[in-house]
């Protein structure tokens, strides 16, 4: 019997590994050029850390975490996400206790039992920032500017940013009374889920799919009414921040993001050219409670986080292509015989001396099939080394992408090898 992955996990190899190690590098190079360091935390954390701050009464918690009880019998979960995580780094390590912001980024993978589909899966990878300490909305405004840029360099169209505020805590004590006052006559039409939410989690309700539900919302008592003025003049400042930096955003009155931590201003950016419900390639928003309830400073935070997965999917579904040949020519060295393979040895080590990234044929076949392999994956030159290449001491380089081929006397003229490798750039 073949073992199969765990249903939702999946393997990356060939192509997908280009496309992600892209969407890393390009992540990595644009957080820097914000400012921000990389944090690494444990992919297991204790349970509580994610149930005290995703919210008891969450999806995430109540269905969706991967718990177990290690050999002591403390309970133990996969992260579902980053944010908690890194909160609880940022006080056991006093990262405050310096310069305020302390702007991190995490690149991990995250774990939750959904139902998998396209888009979502049980196991998937984020890259994510924090930007902890400062609670002005000049902060809103990068962090989002800074999730803008990222698809905007990736080369993505047809994005769409939502933004909304769901106010402070204390604003949202009010709101959640009158939403409830208006759910009521409403009970017996929501869904089984809904019906649950409306004690345990009411602002949930705004995440079901259902038609049923979403038609109750269309004309339920929307957050923005119930703010305060501080909460309202803040989120006025993210969007005149936004005006000038230009960036596009609609205000979607019915965001509300499945996690109990945010205060004032959240996000999400979406792709409308993704057909299934799990169109969402990032989202974020502020949680300037968390840190304090979490035993720390009373600071407030703000962050993001992408869906690795899903970025990956839409590039590769967009046609976005990236230059490979970036990665500089690569060779390959055809050995025809394996009492050749010593003078191949030399050829290659050579060749990675130089830092040219090759390969060798370790099974000998013919030169034609070996020459056909290297063509389709992507070498620029192939070496051949065989009898007349042996004797003469004159191996011979086919340029794969310009059908030309030279010969070169291996011992004398190595400069000449490097000179026309380099030409292919
Ligand atoms: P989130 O919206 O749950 O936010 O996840 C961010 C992104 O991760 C989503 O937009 C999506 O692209 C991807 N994602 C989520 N679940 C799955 C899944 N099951 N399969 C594939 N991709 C998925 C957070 O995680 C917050 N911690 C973001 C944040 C950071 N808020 C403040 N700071």
């Amino acid at each position: 019997m073949t073992l199969n992955s765990p249903r939702g996990t999946k393997d990356f190899f060939g192509n997908d590994i280009k496309y992600r190690n892209f969407i890393i590098n390009t992540a990595r190079q644009l957080f820097s050029v914000y400012n921000y360091s990389e944090i690494i935390t444990p992919a297991f954390e204790y349970t509580e850390v994610f149930s005290r701050s995703i919210g008891e009464g969450t999806d995430i918690v109540q269905k969706e975490m991967y718990t177990f009880l290690d050999k002591k019998g403390r309970s133990l979960t996969l992260r579902p996400e980053g944010t908690a995580s890194v909160v609880r780094a940022l006080i056991e390590n006093k990262l405050y206790s310096d310069h305020l912001p302390v702007k991190l980024f995490y690149i991990g993978n995250m774990f939750r039992y959904e139902r998998p589909q396209k888009g979502r899966m049980r196991e998937f990878w984020q890259l994510g920032v924090e930007s902890i300490g400062i609670g002005s909305s000049i902060i809103d405004a990068e962090v989002i500017w800074l999730l803008n840029s990222f698809f905007k360099q990736l080369g993505f169209r047809n994005l769409i940013l939502f933004v909304n505020s769901i106010g402070c805590s204390r604003c949202r004590v009010k709101y959640i009374l009158e939403f409830k006052k208006y759910l009521k006559p409403f009970k017996g039409e929501l869904c089984f889920d809904c019906r649950n939410r409306i004690d345990s989690n009411p602002l949930r309700i705004f995440d079901c799919k259902k038609d049923g539900c979403r038609k109750i919302l269309e004309d339920s008592p929307k957050i923005q009414s119930f703010i305060c003025s501080e909460c309202k003049d803040h989120f006025e400042g993210v969007l005149n921040f936004l005006k000038i930096l230009e960036i596009n955003y609609k205000v979607n009155p019915n965001l509300v993001r499945g996690f109990d931590y945010y205060t004032k201003t959240i996000f999400e950016i979406i792709s409308s050219d993704i057909k299934s419900a799990q169109n969402a390639l990032g989202g974020g928003g502020r949680y300037d409670d968390l840190i304090n309830q979490f035993g720390g400073p009373d600071i407030p935070a703000t962050g993001f986080a992408i869906g690795i997965d899903r970025t990956l999917m839409l590039m590769k579904q967009q046609n976005i292509n990236f230059d490979i040949k970036k990665e500089g020519p690569k060779v390959y060295v055809i050995v025809m015989d394996k009492n050749y393979q010593s003078f191949a040895l030399e050829v290659v080590k050579f060749l990675r001396d130089k830092n040219f990234a090759c390969d060798i044929n370790f099974m000998i076949k013919n030169l034609s099939s070996e020459l056909k392999w290297a063509e389709k994956n992507s070498y620029n030159f192939a070496v051949i080394i065989g009898e007349d290449e042996v004797n003469t001491g004159n191996i011979t380089i086919k340029d794969i992408d310009k059908f030309k081929q030279y010969k070169i006397n291996w011992k004398s003229q190595k400069d000449k090898i490097i000179k026309l490798i380099w030409s292919e750039e």
